[in-house]
């Protein structure tokens, strides 16, 4: 597979109805994740909820297993949950944080992550970034010896721009300084390598791994489990083999286990694809996307071409309405994008950014496309 010829990804898809770019709201499923779901709420009507639940088990623990290597975590400690915010969520209820406790954020923090930060009365630190965005890592060594957080919690992948954190070597300067690290892979798994040694690691099913809707998962290292206080109705907990991880706990009450099995065959055509091959075409289709869209009238692109993601930004250089703009292109142009505002990223944006994030799939004629609507509403 090269990188013009990704025809196939596109042809395993339902037809677009419109010119699809917005993968970093929700990817398009393929027709085997639609069926895989489909049939698993099929076979529930067929034999029972929970007999179709029993017998999806070996599907929902291989999912689980190649999650959990494609987090850096083992399968035990993985959980499904209901989104990216639901793990953050389940997250904060879990884990053994003091009073009080100071989380350490890079100021290109998911906005609605601050608030749940707030919801709980953290202490949000910034943690010092570079120019372009990624943490200092150089000052976060220092912070981490001199003042640190009770927690660290990097966004790996930004939703607002093309902004990769570098959480690898962050985990191993947070492992050296016994300072545990969360990640928020929502728009990173299926886009980037995300086993990067966090000890918790979040994301959700339907941006670039294009699994179904209302679904996310959380992992945590093996080290945490003891220490973790999961709240489960004891009429559930009874039916748990007794060497239950605790993370599974988390997912025992009501769940769309037609949404799980989806997912799971999400992640199998990713793994069948090969990540590699994905995390390069996506850094390709972020460069085509930002070259496509260079110096367009009215326009700016918000980071360097070869940033290493497919979320593209541009800005509204001449004060155009960027939410009107987005959407004309629906309406007049088929083609569909986000508006973000500034409480996406509250610490990073000054400006409302208009987000293209397209999938291994795109055409150059896609990208002209773009353009020329760009200018016909300029
Ligand atoms: C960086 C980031 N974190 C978290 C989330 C929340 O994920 P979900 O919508 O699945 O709750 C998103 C969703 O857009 C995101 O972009």
């Amino acid at each position: 597979v090269t990188g013009s010829d990704w025809g196939w990804w596109r042809d395993r898809r339902p037809p677009a109805a419109r010119l699809h770019l917005d993968t970093a709201a929700a990817g398009r499923s393929s027709r085997a994740i639609l069926a895989a779901t489909a049939a698993h709420a099929e076979r529930e009507a067929e034999t029972g909820g929970y007999v179709a639940a029993a017998e999806a088990e070996p599907v929902l623990a291989a999912g689980r297993a190649a999650l959990g290597d494609l987090l850096g975590v083992p399968a035990a400690g993985v959980t499904f949950t209901r989104s990216g915010e639901g793990s953050l969520s389940a997250l904060l209820d879990i884990w053994p944080l003091p009073e009080d406790a100071a989380i350490a954020v890079a100021p290109s923090e998911w906005g609605p992550n601050l608030d749940a930060f707030a919801a709980r009365n953290l202490r949000v630190t910034r943690l010092p970034a570079q120019g372009d965005g990624t943490v200092d890592l150089a000052a976060l060594e220092r912070m981490l010896a001199t003042a640190p957080p009770d927690l660290v919690h990097l966004v790996q992948v930004t939703s607002h721009r093309g902004l990769v954190q570098p959480v690898a070597a962050a985990a191993g300067l947070c492992r050296a300084a016994g300072v545990p690290l969360w990640v928020d892979a929502a728009q990173a798994l299926g886009h980037v390598d995300t086993a990067c040694g966090a000890d918790a690691i979040y994301a959700t099913s339907r941006k670039w791994l294009t699994g179904p809707r209302g679904v996310g998962l959380l992992g945590v290292t093996e080290p945490w489990w003891d220490r973790l206080t999961v709240s489960a109705p004891q009429l559930y907990r009874s039916g748990q083999p007794a060497d239950a991880s605790p993370l599974r706990l988390l997912a025992i009450t009501e769940a769309n286990v037609a949404a799980w099995v989806g997912l799971c065959a999400a992640v199998g055509e990713y793994l069948e694809t090969g990540p590699s091959l994905i995390w390069a075409r996506l850094a390709e289709v972020g460069r085509q996307t930002r070259e496509a869209l260079a110096d367009l009238p009215g326009w700016a692109v918000a980071d360097p071409p070869n940033a290493p993601s497919a979320i593209v930004a541009v800005r509204a250089a001449n004060g155009q309405d960027v939410t009107a703009t987005r959407a004309r292109l629906l309406a007049e142009h088929g083609i569909v994008t986000t508006a973000c505002t500034v409480l996406r990223a509250p610490l990073d944006m000054t400006e409302p950014l208009l987000r293209i994030s397209p999938h291994v799939d795109v055409t150059p004629d896609d990208l002209t496309r773009l353009r020329q609507a760009l200018l016909a509403l300029a």
